[in-house]
């Protein structure tokens, strides 16, 4: 297929890596330009002027100025959830805190109880109808959680429907085990008891079902403790999954140190850095991922993503789509108040969101750019004067066509 008449092809990269600091700011594009697939796949792009129409054999495809760049990678959710949580919404609009909802016996063990409750075919079934929703707005590759089954048999429940996700939807899927996500309660009192059951009893059925890609532990107050993340994250390793990790939410937890001693692929959520944490991460290959839709949602400050950018880390950006933090997996909204309150610039944003999302679920040699040999999975905007006019009209649905590996959707 021959895609031509393109406003803007942004996100051109003929060697793509992962982008720190200041290259952050640059999003490379073609102005009037063509784009050509062959079998799921980049072949070629150029300039419209270069192109011989008259010679062209090919499907052609008028994208009308549309601006085509690579679909989202969103590198932290958890989709796979039963039911929604919108009393405990109401809970925080009159005062009540995350912490404290948490400790009474709702946030993640509440999620937790229901999906317990909840057959493996429902939870499929839900988890499906979130992401057919969030492919229409742009998303092409996503990592998924596991964590609200806090049980043996509730988080193999979730990775197998994670795996049957996997089989089914054309976009590309990673799995993490975050069995250590929070503590059930009837090991409220005995946390080696439960961390003994994730270690004994799920790591070896995970790895011999080839269940998961990487282990992930909500390191924070209240939660997993350093030593017993550490703990967690050895034992992943023993059975080949890399970290990715929870840190940082809520407190100044150390978090992003123990992440990057444990070469994280990425330390995620980030709401409260000081100086040690940004150092730390500056002199490490760890991405910084910010989800800056889970701030916003529980009115918490936003990730210092500017003082980031200027100590030269690698940002990505990711949606943590779930029921009690950040029920949207809205990535053009993500995009607007990564814009508005972190003060990204719309292509610092897009890059976090597109190449270094890529890069924080390892699948940057298929995704996250314009590249020859990449999947064809792209974004077709509506009419619009500027790329930064895609946050400055924050909530306006600018997508109008979604391609996944080069069929429309
Ligand atoms: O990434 N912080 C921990 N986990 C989720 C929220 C889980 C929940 O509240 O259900 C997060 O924000
Ligand atoms: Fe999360």
């Amino acid at each position: 297929m021959l895609i031509t008449n393109i406003k803007q092809l942004i996100g051109i990269r003929e060697n793509p890596h992962l982008l720190r600091g200041k290259e952050m700011a640059i999003l490379p594009f073609l102005e009037n330009a063509f784009l050509r697939i062959e079998s799921e796949k980049i072949t070629d792009y150029g300039l419209m002027k270069d192109l011989d129409l008259t010679i062209e054999t090919n499907d052609i495809y008028d994208a009308k100025e549309a601006f085509v760049m690579p679909t989202w990678c969103d590198s932290h959710t958890h989709i796979v959830y039963a039911g929604s949580r919108e009393n405990e919404f109401i809970q925080k609009i009159k005062g009540v805190s995350y912490e404290e909802i948490a400790k009474n016996g709702g946030g993640i063990l509440f999620s937790a109880r229901k999906l317990n409750e909840t057959s493996e075919e429902e939870l499929f079934e839900q988890a499906w109808n979130r992401i057919e929703a969030i492919k229409k707005l742009g998303t092409g590759a996503i990592e998924i959680k596991s964590g609200y089954g806090l049980s043996i048999e509730g988080e193999l429940k979730m990775l197998r429907v994670i795996k049957k996700l996997k089989n089914k939807s054309n976009l590309l899927i990673k799995a993490t085990f975050l069995a250590a996500h929070t503590f059930p309660s009837e090991f409220k009192n005995n946390h080696q008891g439960y961390i003994k059951q994730i270690i004994d009893e799920m790591l070896p059925i995970i790895f011999e079902e080839n269940l998961a890609n990487y282990i992930d532990v909500f390191c924070e107050k209240g939660f997993f403790s350093i030593t017993e993340t550490e703990q967690i994250l050895e034992a992943g390793k023993h059975f080949g999954l890399k970290p990715k990790i929870h840190a940082n939410q809520l407190h100044c937890s150390g978090g992003v140190q123990v992440g990057v001693k444990h070469r994280a692929i990425s330390v995620d959520h980030l709401e409260t850095m000081g100086n040690e944490e940004i150092d730390c991460l500056k002199n490490s290959n760890t991405i910084g991922t910010l989800l800056p839709s889970a701030a916003f949602f529980l009115r918490m400050s936003y990730p210092p993503a500017r003082q980031m950018l200027d100590a030269n880390l690698a940002i990505a950006l990711a949606s943590d789509y779930n029921p009690g933090s950040s029920p949207s997996g809205n990535m053009p909204l993500l995009i607007a108040l990564s814009c508005i309150q972190m003060k990204m610039t719309p292509e610092e944003a897009i890059n976090a969101a597109t190449l270094n999302g890529a890069y924080a679920m390892e699948v940057s040699d298929e995704v996250g750019s314009i590249t020859k040999g990449k999947l064809a999975n792209l974004i077709f905007t509506k009419k619009m004067p500027s790329l930064a006019y895609l946050p400055y009209s924050f909530g306006e649905n600018l997508i109008d066509n979604i391609m996944i590996r080069g069929n429309f959707q």
